[in-house]
Formats: structure tokens, C-alpha cells, sequence
């Protein structure tokens, strides 16, 4: 079984190739990656010398390329993990998200047809279904709610689910769709909220809270995402979507106090900043399909996922170090000096 993972430099996507091989130590694993900010070759260290593994630094929009590592490795499966993930980002630029995430899919999705896959996995995003009023606890997203997006990026992403179904429709091409809450865990780059909270407080900077800090998100441990991608793929239904989530729903504000309190800081550090446009109030996964049809629940519980996700950055200065010293440090400034001065 060959299996291409898109995207396995970055954050979902390392963890998914670590999980894959732990689970299935004979698949050929073959990462595409075009190394972006977000990508970090450091972090394949583990699995370079695999002989099941190979690297290939390929950008899933350039359409030769990606023919041609179709034509030497013929894949089985391809799960999709390339993509801008950053919606402070696709604020500032919209015009890569659009590239990569709708265009790269295409791409990808035309050589699968062309060279034909037992499966073509594009993993997605709860944000595809807009948000949730913070005052109706009883509200969830199934997979049949809307797709009513707020960001370039959550656009961006349904743009592309929308042109997988539609790929499965017109060509039959053997798709499913998964579309996860917010993960946390080893290896997420600093700039999303909770490794950003976590290496200020242990710098002993601010801790920008965009609003209120009521916005609800819905956390799930990075691995308990693999767990159900690795599921869908190998016994999920063709052309369906599942979503994924650990009804695990907490107020931005409550997650920068508990990290506080865990490294042993003040709240002092809290800072109040400038909302971020068009801020998404709730997000909340009902899981219930997953669930029934292939019997996934999450394993992993906050309090603990928190604690050994603090710990990892605690024990990988040095991988988090190298990115804060470099392009991420002017990003920062861009992103936060207005916010934070
Ligand atoms: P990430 O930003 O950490 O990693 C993205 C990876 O894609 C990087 O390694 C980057 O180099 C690579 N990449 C970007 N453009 C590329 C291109 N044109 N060609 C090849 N590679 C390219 O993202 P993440 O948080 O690991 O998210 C992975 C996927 O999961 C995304 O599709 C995202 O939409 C989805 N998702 C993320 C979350 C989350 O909480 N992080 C939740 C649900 C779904
Ligand atoms: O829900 C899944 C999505 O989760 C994924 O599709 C995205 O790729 C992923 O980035 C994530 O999106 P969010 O926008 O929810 O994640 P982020 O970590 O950027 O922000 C989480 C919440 O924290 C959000 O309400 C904004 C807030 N926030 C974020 C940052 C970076 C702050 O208050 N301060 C910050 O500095």
C-alpha cells in the first residue's frame, strides 16, 4: 500500500505520518510537501532513514510535478493535508489560499483520475459551516448543516469540498471528506493560539486575546484526528463527508488561564487586543456519525492533552526557537505590533 500524504511537514500532517506508521509499519508513506512557513522538515527527523518513507518537496499547484511522483509512485491513497491553515493569514493575503487550497486540490484530484486511487481523502474543516451563536449550547454542526463561511480560508476550504463531491459526482473518482474541530498538540506552529500562548507565557510576553476571549472553539488532541482519518480511509463510505470533534467546546480566555496557571505565570500577562475580522463565535462538532458507523471516540482528555502538549514545548525549545527567529518574527510584528503597542 502506497500512500501519499500531502502536506506531512506541517503540523496535522507529521503527526498523521507518525501515526500511520505506527499502525501500519508496511505502507509506504510518500510525504509532498513545498516546505512553506508552515512546513518544517525538522520535524520528519524520526522518519527520514524509514526505507518505507520518502520526502518529496513538491507544491501540489504545480501540475508537471505532481504527474510526474504520481507516475513513479502510483499511489493507493491520497490524503490531503496541504493547505494555508492560517486565518489570521488568509485575512491579510487571500490570494495563496485560494491557490493552494482550491487549485492544488484540482491538481491533485486530476492526476488521481488520471492515474486512478483506491481513495482521495481531502481533509477539511468544521469552519466550512460558518459559526454557532454563543447562546445556543444546544447547537452543533452535522454534516448536513450548511456550508456558510466567514474567512478567506474557511472559503477556500469549502470551495475545495465542494469541488471533491463534485469530482466523486461527475467522475467517480473515489473521494471522502473529513472535517475536524480545532487540533492541538506536539509540532503546531507557534502562530496558532494555543502553541502562541504557550511559548509567550514561558517568554514572558503578552498573551494577545483577540475580543472578549469568549469565542468558543472545540479541541481535539492531534493524535484522536489521525485515529479517525486512518478509519475513514481504510472503512469509511466512499463519497461521504464525516466530521470530527470531541464535544470538548472551551472559551478562548479559559484555555490562556489554564496555560498560565500550568507554567506557573501571572494573568497579568492577559492582554485585551483588537478582535480579529469577522471572528467566528462557536464552533461545536456533533460526532455522532463517526461515532455510529465506525466506532471512533476521542481518547485523549483536555487536561491531560494540555499538559503533555506544554510539556513537548518545554522539551522542543529548540524546534519552536529556530521559527520564532525567523520569518514568523516579522509576521509577529506585523500581526501584533498595532495590537500589542
Ligand atoms: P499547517 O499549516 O501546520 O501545515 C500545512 C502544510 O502544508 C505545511 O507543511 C506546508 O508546507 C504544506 N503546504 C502548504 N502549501 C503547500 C503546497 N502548495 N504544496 C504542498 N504543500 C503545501 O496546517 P495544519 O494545521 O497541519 O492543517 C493541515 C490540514 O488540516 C489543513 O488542510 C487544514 O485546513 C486542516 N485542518 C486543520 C485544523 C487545525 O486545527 N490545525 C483543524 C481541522 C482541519
Ligand atoms: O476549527 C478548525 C480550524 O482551527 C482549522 O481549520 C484552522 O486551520 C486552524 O487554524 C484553527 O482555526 P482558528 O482560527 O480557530 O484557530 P486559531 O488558533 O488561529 O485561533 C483560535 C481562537 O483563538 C480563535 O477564536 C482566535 C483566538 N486567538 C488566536 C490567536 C492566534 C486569539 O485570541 N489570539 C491569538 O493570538
Amino acid at each position: 500500500m502506497t500512500v501519499f500524504v500531502t502536506g506531512g511537514a506541517g503540523f496535522i500532517g507529521s503527526n498523521f505520518i507518525f501515526y500511520m506508521f505506527d499502525q501500519h509499519p508496511d505502507y509506504r508513506i510518500v510525504c509532498i510537501d513545498s516546505l512553506t512557513y508552515a512546513g518544517n522538515l525538522s520535524t520528519l527527523a524520526s522518519v527520514m532513514d524509514n526505507p518505507n518513507f520518502r520526502f518529496a518537496k513538491i507544491s501540489i499547484t504545480d501540475k508537471d510535478m505532481v504527474d510526474k511522483i504520481f507516475a513513479e509512485e502510483h499511489p493507493d491513497m491520497v490524503i490531503n493535508f496541504a493547505a494555508e491553515s492560517h486565518v489570521d493569514r488568509s485575512i491579510e493575503n487571500p490570494s495563496i489560499f485560494l491557490e493552494t487550497n482550491i487549485i492544488g486540490t484540482q491538481i491533485l484530484m486530476d492526476a488521481c483520475r488520471k492515474y486512478g486511487v483506491k481513495r482521495f481523502h481531502q481533509v477539511s474543516t468544521d469552519e466550512v459551516y460558518g459559526d454557532l451563536p454563543l447562546d445556543r449550547p444546544d447547537m452543533f454542526f452535522t454534516e448536513t448543516t450548511p456550508l456558510h463561511t466567514s474567512s478567506p480560508y474557511s472559503s477556500s476550504k469549502a470551495g475545495a469540498d465542494l469541488l471533491v463531491l463534485a469530482y466523486y459526482r461527475t467522475y467517480n473518482l473515489p473521494v471522502s471528506i473529513s472535517r475536524c474541530s480545532n487540533n492541538y498538540g506536539p509540532y503546531q506552529f507557534p502562530e496558532k493560539l494555543i502553541p502562541l500562548m504557550v511559548i509567550n507565557t514561558l517568554e514572558d510576553k503578552s498573551l494577545p486575546v483577540y475580543g472578549t476571549g469568549e469565542n468558543v472553539r472545540d479541541w481535539l488532541y492531534v493524535e484522536d484526528h489521525c485515529k479517525a482519518i486512518d478509519l475513514i480511509i481504510h472503512n469509511g463510505k466512499i463519497g461521504e463527508v464525516y466530521n470530527i470533534g470531541g464535544h470538548n467546546e472551551m472559551r478562548n480566555i479559559d484555555i490562556v488561564k489554564m496555560i498560565i496557571k500550568a507554567i506557573g505565570k501571572d494573568e497579568s500577562l492577559i492582554k485585551y487586543v483588537e478582535d480579529r475580522k469577522g471572528h467566528d463565535q462557536r464552533y461545536a462538532i456533533d460526532p455522532a456519525k463517526i461515532y455510529n458507523e465506525l466506532g471512533w471516540i476521542p481518547e485523549t482528555k483536555f487536561k491531560d492533552g494540555i499538559q503533555k502538549t506544554i510539556q513537548w514545548y518545554l522539551d522542543n525549545r529548540s524546534w519552536w526557537g529556530e521559527i520564532i527567529s525567523g520569518e514568523y518574527r516579522d509576521y509577529y510584528d506585523k500581526m501584533y505590533s498595532g495590537r500589542l503597542s
